[in-house]
Parts: structure tokens; sequence; C-alpha cells
């Protein structure tokens, strides 16, 4: 590999919504970098210049590709210094990790791992996983950890869809196998975020980014719980959220919303409470917040089908209008979407259903595209589940015969015919 501005190459595994993002920072930064991964199609969008993650305008990654070295092969990664592993961590059928995409990558680079390299995991996962699990596949390579070649942890930060925070200016924790394991990891991530947090051990690494994201799921159960109850007390809940937020400490706004998904929220905190098992130990707060999150689909869409209720219209042959079906606002991800399980639900009671969504164009199982904002709202009931920043608000509010908001975006509006969570 050809000298770089930095000196230092970098190659990264896994090019979705963490790892491309982090190929183009590294780019940015002067660095070359192998990217790497195992579907041949984001290879060739990269090849073109052709971004497919919201964040990374086409343009910028067209105004790095030269240092972008995009390819399906591992024996590419003989020559980078620095290797990052961004694969997913999902869940198995019986909500257990599924390290298969991790210790597929981690095998193949155990066949190409050269002496003096680096290689640091940022998956989402729990303790113990780069100790146990990484370094001993890595050392197949008859490398040995620590001595011949560096291991870290860095958990990665990225919130898709954000623009106040980004990969430089959100602080990265970093953890090492040994100090110097950490040290150079650190001046890695030096190179393409202003602070870095180095910690003692991989294992404090991996913890810190559960214990964020376990928080958030803990924070939006609670809240989802007293949204329920707020409803049976006739008590507007995104007025009482919004005056407790006005306390200037001690206080942390979380919003009620029809349940949690993407690839994080519904699935890390479970690493953690497969991996307390073996310690004994229970985790009764993620499995609680795990039952209220997943239970809001459901109540949802019987908020849905109580509002035609009071129209004399049965689930049943009305027509149902879904805005917003991704899982968050801005991005076009529908892993664990609550919408796409709230139409499910809704398809199952004979529902006719439409949706709009400029960023999710199809949705195959459903067998439905997107329509015009215009061709929706004239829907027996309009139901608002994740509002995106190009939503009309005040259009959609005029025009809707009858509406169900489930994220609080008319709260404080004077509206008739508004239902809210
Ligand atoms: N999406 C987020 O907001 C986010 C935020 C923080 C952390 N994370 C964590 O980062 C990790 C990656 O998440 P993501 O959202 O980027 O996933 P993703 O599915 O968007 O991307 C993962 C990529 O890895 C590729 N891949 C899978 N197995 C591979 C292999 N053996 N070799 C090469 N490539 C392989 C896939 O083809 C895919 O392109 C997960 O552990 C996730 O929990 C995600």
């Amino acid at each position: 590999m050809e000298q770089t501005a930095t000196g230092v190459s970098v190659g990264i595994i896994g090019l979705g919504y963490v790892g491309l993002p982090l190929a183009v920072e590294f780019a940015e930064a002067g660095h070359q970098v192998v990217a790497l991964d195992a579907d041949a199609s984001k290879v060739t969008a990269i090849e073109a210049g052709r971004s497919y993650i919201e964040d990374i305008p086409s343009e910028r990654l067209a105004a790095v590709r030269e240092r972008l070295h995009p390819t399906t092969r591992y024996a590419a990664l003989a020559q980078v210094d620095a290797i990052v592993i961004a694969v997913p961590t999902p869940l198995n059928e019986n909500r257990e990790p599924d390290l298969q995409p991790l210790v597929s990558a981690g095998a193949a680079l155990a066949g190409v791992l050269q002496e003096g390299q680096l290689v640091v995991l940022e998956s989402t996962t729990y303790p113990g996983t780069t100790r146990e699990r990484l370094a001993p596949l890595l050392e197949e390579s008859g490398l040995v950890a620590g001595r011949t070649f560096n291991l870290a942890f860095s958990p990665e930060r990225i919130d898709p869809g954000r623009t106040d925070f980004t990969l430089r200016t959100t602080p990265k924790v970093v953890g090492g196998l040994t100090p110097e394991c950490l040290e150079r990891a650190s001046a890695l991530y030096r190179t393409v975020c202003d602070t870095v947090v180095p910690v003692t051990t991989l294992e404090v690494a991996e913890l810190t980014k559960l214990l964020e994201n376990i928080f958030r799921s803990v924070n939006i159960a609670l809240v989802n719980e007293i949204a329920m109850l707020c409803d049976r007390m006739k008590i507007d809940v995104w007025e009482v959220v919004d005056a407790a937020a006005t306390k200037p400490y001690g206080f942390m706004s979380f919003k009620p919303g029809p349940g949690m998904g993407g690839h994080c929220l519904p699935v890390d905190p479970f690493y953690l409470s497969w991996k307390a098992r073996e310690y004994d130990s229970k985790t009764a707060f993620i499995e609680l917040a795990g039952e209220v999150n997943a239970e809001m689909p459901y109540y949802c869409a019987e908020k849905i089908a109580g509002a035609l209720n009071e129209d004399s219209k049965a689930v049943r042959g009305s027509r149902i209008a879904i805005l917003g079906v991704s899982y968050k606002a801005g991005v076009g991800d529908v892993r664990e979407s609550p919408a796409i399980k709230i139409m499910q639900l809704l398809a199952d009671r004979g529902a006719d259903l439409s949706y709009h969504d400029p960023y999710v164009p199809e949705l195959a199982g459903f067998g439905l595209r997107s329509q015009p904002l215009e061709d929706v709202l004239d829907a027996d009931v309009v139901a608002i589940l994740t509002v995106h920043p190009e939503f009309d608000i005040d259009r959609v509010m005029g025009e809707s015969k009858l509406l169900v908001d489930f994220r609080g975006v008319t709260s404080g509006r004077a509206a008739e015919r508004v239902v809210r969570l």
C-alpha cells in the first residue's frame, strides 16, 4: 500500500451504517482505506462513488474515492496497518447473541493477519467477546494477541440521522488488550476523533456501550409505561414530559413512542442479559424494559382500531395510512421498526394499508410502495409513526379525516379528530 498522508493505512470489515461512515472519515483524514464487505453490491456501489447510507452523501464518498479501496477479498487486508471490524451482531431466533458474522470475519482475517497489525472490534457485543472469542480466532494465524499483533475494542456511538454530533465530535471510548494495544488504537482514533477516552480493559469498553444502550432502553420503557397510564387518566403525556424537562438537573427527557427499532436498542441489551446468566446474575431492568417496549406496537395497533371504532368503522376494510415506516427520523432503516409490526398486526385484521415514507420506497413484504403524501391523506385514518424532517405536519393535520399521533408532534396544537399516544 502506498505511503499515506497520515503514514497509517486502515482496513474496515463491514461497510454498513457503522463501517461506511468510518471508512470515509478515515479516508478524509488522509489514510488509505481498504473497505471490505462480503456483500459485492456494496463494493460495486463504492467503486461507482455511490453511497447507500443516508449520512454519507455520494459527493462526500466520491471526494475520497481515490483513497478508498473497496473489495470483497480479505487478502487485501494484509497490506494495511490497522483493521477495524464493524460487522453485525444480531440475535438468533432464541434471542441469544449470534456471533456468526464476527466469527466468520475473524476466521477470514486470521488467514491474512500480519505481524505488527492492529485489530479493533467496533461491533456492539457482551463483555469478554474480544478477549474470549476474537483473540483465539485471530491467533489461529500463529500470531499472538498483545505480543505479535495488537488488539483493541472501541464501541461505535454513531447515531444515524443525527447531525449535531458526528464521529469527529463524539468522544471515542477505547480499551486495549495491553497498554501498547490501547496506545496504538487511541493514536489511530485521534486522527478522526477530537476526543479519545482510554479505559483500562477491553471489557470496560465493551460494557460501556451496552450500558449506554440499556440506559436508553430502560428510560424509553419507563416513559412508555407512563404514556399508557396517562392515556387512561386522560393526561397529555407529552406536556408532562416537556414540563419535567424544564428541571435543570436530575431529569433527562425521553419521549414515548410506538416501540424501539433498529439494529441496536431492541438487540444489544440482550447481549448482556445472556452473558449475565453465566454469572448467575439477573438483569431484571433489561428484561422488563424489553417487555414494555415490545408491547408498544400492540398497544398502538389497538389505539388505531379504537380511533376507527369511534367512527363506527372496523379495521377490516378500512383504509389505514402510515406516515413514516423506518424506525427513526431521517433514515430508511426498517430493521425491527415498530411501524412494520403495527402494519403487520393491522394487515392481519384485514386493513387496507398504504404508507408514505420518502426514505423507504418499497415494503416488499407487504407488496406496497411509498405513495405521495397527498394520495394517502384521504385514508379513513392516518397514523404518524415516524416523523421525517420533510413531513408537513400542518398539512397532515389539515387534510387527514382522522389522525393518530404516536410521536407527539400535534401536542399543544388545537386539533379536532386527533388521537394521541
Ligand atoms: N447502526 C447503528 O446505528 C449502530 C450504532 C452503533 C453500533 N452499531 C453496531 O455496529 C455493528 C455494525 O452495525 P451496522 O448497523 O453497521 O450493520 P450493517 O448491517 O448496516 O452493516 C454490516 C455490514 O457487514 C457486512 N458483513 C457481514 N458479515 C461480514 C463478513 N463476515 N465479512 C465482511 N463483511 C460482512 C454486511 O454485508 C454489512 O454490509 C453492530 O454490532 C451494531 O450493533 C450500530
